[in-house]
């Protein structure tokens, strides 16, 4: 079926995808932009045909990719670091602060496993967990505001996008009640960073974390980690190697001072390929401008949304856009969601998944509301 034109003129060849199938998981893993894809190859043949030769070349575009992903997100070059994960950021949070048993940490009660295991490492220390409740799919910020008024929290765990229910917390919000009642602000911002604008000085946080292949649309295993510069040094010296040092060049000084910037938290031998294509995917997205990414994504997602009412479904994840993310949840008391994902994907090469008992939908920018009304129809139609 012909692509109808793209309103923010995304060109079709960058997203192969769109002539196989309507792709409707971007909250799991995004396809990669064409040029993005082009690094990867680019540096496949590289590696083939010379080797650590042309390191330079290498280090100057991961270097740019620095720039490109503290651009993004308001931040100094010196304040990020690449990492393997979003998991692997917040775990350097959680192993890295010498936590006291005095101290409390807030963690969302239906986070994603990694955004509650990398704070229940800091038990062994004495840390204590407090559990912000969800309620009616939601984290209130009343909720975290009373408990922060009691005293003794030493950071807030908080999420920018709950990844089952589509939930968007206002992390600005949470950043000014962090600083209010001076706790530290640790964002998982995996379900966000790509479509909805994100300056971290405004709100005011202190680490953050987001790995490419959601929003972001890069490679797997290719995250990046935020650190306030003058938090660098909470981060105890606990995952260290040659890179994250002074002076990497000089091998024969075995005991050297971590970098002064967010580069400490790089220890070892980097995913070259990987954070390149970051670049190539963080800078494609840059050129859109997260403003009109998110607004193009919420009207794939109002369509989606007012097509389902229609066709009987309840949409349960949120419709006022101040909560609202790119993540459309929706359930119906006559489905089987398993049946309907499978029929979509047999009968219509509509890929879509299921969280939480219920449809999960979630379109990304280089998309159309025609192809929205497909996947509608399609839904409708699905007799399980
Ligand atoms: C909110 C959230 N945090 C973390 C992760 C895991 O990210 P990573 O695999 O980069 O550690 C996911 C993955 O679905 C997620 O949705």
């Amino acid at each position: 079926m012909a692509l109808a034109p793209h309103p923010l003129s995304v060109d079709p060849s960058e997203f192969p995808i769109r002539s196989n199938q309507i792709y409707l998981n971007h909250a799991g893993t995004s396809p990669i932009p064409r040029r993005s894809a082009e690094m990867l190859k680019t540096f496949a043949d590289e590696v083939s045909g010379y080797a650590s030769s042309i390191y330079g070349t290498w280090t100057k575009r991961l270097e740019q990719t620095r720039d490109a992903a503290a651009h993004f997100i308001g931040a100094h070059r010196d304040e990020i670091g690449f990492v393997k994960s979003t998991t692997a950021g917040l775990n350097l949070v959680g192993m890295g602060i010498a936590w006291k048993p005095s101290d409390v940490i807030i963690v969302e009660e239906r986070t994603f496993p990694s955004n509650y295991l990398a704070w229940k490492a800091a038990e062994h220390y004495g840390a204590k967990l407090w559990y912000w409740p969800e309620r009616n799919l939601r984290y209130e910020l009343e909720d975290l505001e009373a408990r922060l008024k009691q005293g003794g929290v030493r950071l807030v765990a908080s999420t920018s996008a709950q990844f089952a229910t589509g939930f968007r917390q206002d992390i600005r919000a949470v950043g000014q009640l962090c600083r209010q009642y001076g706790a530290l602000h640790c964002v998982d911002a995996i379900q966000t960073l790509g479509v909805f604008p994100l300056d971290v000085t405004e709100c005011a946080i202190d680490f953050l974390a987001a790995d490419s292949h959601k929003w972001l649309m890069g490679p797997e295993g290719a995250a990046l980690f935020y650190c306030a510069k003058d938090k660098l040094n909470l981060i105890q010296d606990h995952l260290i190697g040659w890179l994250g040092r002074e002076n990497i060049a000089d091998y024969d000084t075995l005991n050297k001072p971590p970098a002064a910037s967010a580069r400490r938290f790089e220890e070892g031998s980097p995913n070259v390929a990987g954070w390149m294509a970051m670049g190539e995917s963080i800078k494609f997205l840059a050129e859109l401008t997260p403003a009109r990414v998110s607004e193009h994504n919420r009207s794939l997602c109002r369509a989606l949304e007012s097509g389902l009412e229609a066709a009987g479904w309840n949409v349960r994840s949120p419709r006022d856009e101040k909560w609202a993310s790119s993540i459309v949840s929706a359930t119906h008391d006559r489905v089987d969601y398993g049946a309907l994902t499978a029929w979509l994907w047999n009968e219509h090469r509509i890929f879509a998944a299921v969280r939480r008992n219920a449809l999960r939908l979630s379109p990304h920018v280089y998309q159309t509301e025609d192809e929205m009304a497909r996947v509608v129809a399609a839904v409708a139609a699905f007799r399980g």
